[in-house]
């Protein structure tokens, strides 16, 4: 209990970002990973792999922007910190982990608090009244600006893309009459994500989940969603497994599993 309080206190969020459920999700996950650290540790050690492995393709090394840094679970800090001259670890929650890192390495790690959608703040104005249409337009057109920190030679979108519309459309009144609105601010956020992530200079390596899986405790599969194809992404460059939720963290029927994918985007040298 103190610990959270503590972690609180350090950890920042803009006014929109929290009205918007976006604080909440940030620390029911640093919650989630307490309880199942074991089960998650392959994905992070896989994710953190493939960064530093699609790092290698950069031909200049002066700063690393990655979105959705979170806790820097999934995320190489100090590697990439030895490799390029600058880190910018941004997330509409700049979290205690991001705060331990800029003491750590300073100079050389920073946080930014950013909105990667570029709709929070006009979705939080208007969050009482907006409609079920009008919320995925504001994802739909929002503008999220230059990347944070300065142009970067490298981007990691930090398995995020999903969470961008996903969570604030909970967060809508209008969500309860209307239980697929999450879904379509999700598909609008993600696809305006991927736009933007395509206009950046650099190599850019989105990490996101690609299916989800339930898993009898026998290793039955029960069910399959395909994820990544509602973004319109095509086939990801290489996948791994993500136990999320063993028994009894999401069901006690069944083991939730995803597959997680990476894509690299590049632009000829
Ligand atoms: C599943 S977590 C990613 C985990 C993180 N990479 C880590 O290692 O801890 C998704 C992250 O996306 C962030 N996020 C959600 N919406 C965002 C937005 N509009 N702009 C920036 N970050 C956002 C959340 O705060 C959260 O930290």
């Amino acid at each position: 209990m103190i610990s959270r309080i503590l972690r609180r206190l350090v950890t920042s969020c803009p006014p929109a970002g929290r009205e918007l459920g976006l604080l909440r999700e940030h620390e029911d996950i640093a919650r989630r990973h307490a309880r199942v650290h074991a089960a998650w540790a392959p994905h992070l050690a896989e994710s953190r792999r493939v960064v530093l492995e699609t790092a290698q393709r950069c031909p200049h090394y002066r700063r690393a922007l990655v979105i959705g840094a979170g806790d820097c679970l999934d995320v190489p800090v100090a590697e990439l910190a030895d490799l390029f001259a600058e880190v910018v670890l941004a997330d509409i929650v700049t979290s205690a982990e991001v705060r331990r890192w800029e003491r750590k390495l300073p100079g050389r790690v920073r946080g930014a608090n950013w909105d990667a959608s570029g709709a929070l703040a006009t979705l939080a104005a208007v969050r009482a009244t907006v409609g079920g249409h009008e919320a995925p337009e504001i994802f739909a057109r929002a503008e999220p600006g230059p990347p944070p920190g300065g142009e970067p030679d490298f981007i990691v979108s930090a398995n995020c893309i999903s969470q961008l519309g996903l969570v604030p459309g909970h967060a809508l009144p209008a969500y309860d009459k209307d239980k697929s609105l999450p879904e379509r601010c999700a598909k609008a956020a993600a696809k305006r994500h991927l736009a933007w992530l395509e206009r950046q200079p650099g190599v850019r390596l989105l990490l996101a989940d690609v299916a989800r899986y339930d898993i009898s405790p026998e290793g039955k599969q029960l069910k399959k969603e395909t994820l990544h194809e509602r973004f319109g992404l095509p086939k990801p460059d290489h996948t791994w497994r993500w136990d999320l939720a063993p028994i009894p963290e999401w069901s006690s029927d069944f083991h939730r599993v995803h597959d997680v994918g990476a894509w690299v985007l590049e632009t000829e040298r």
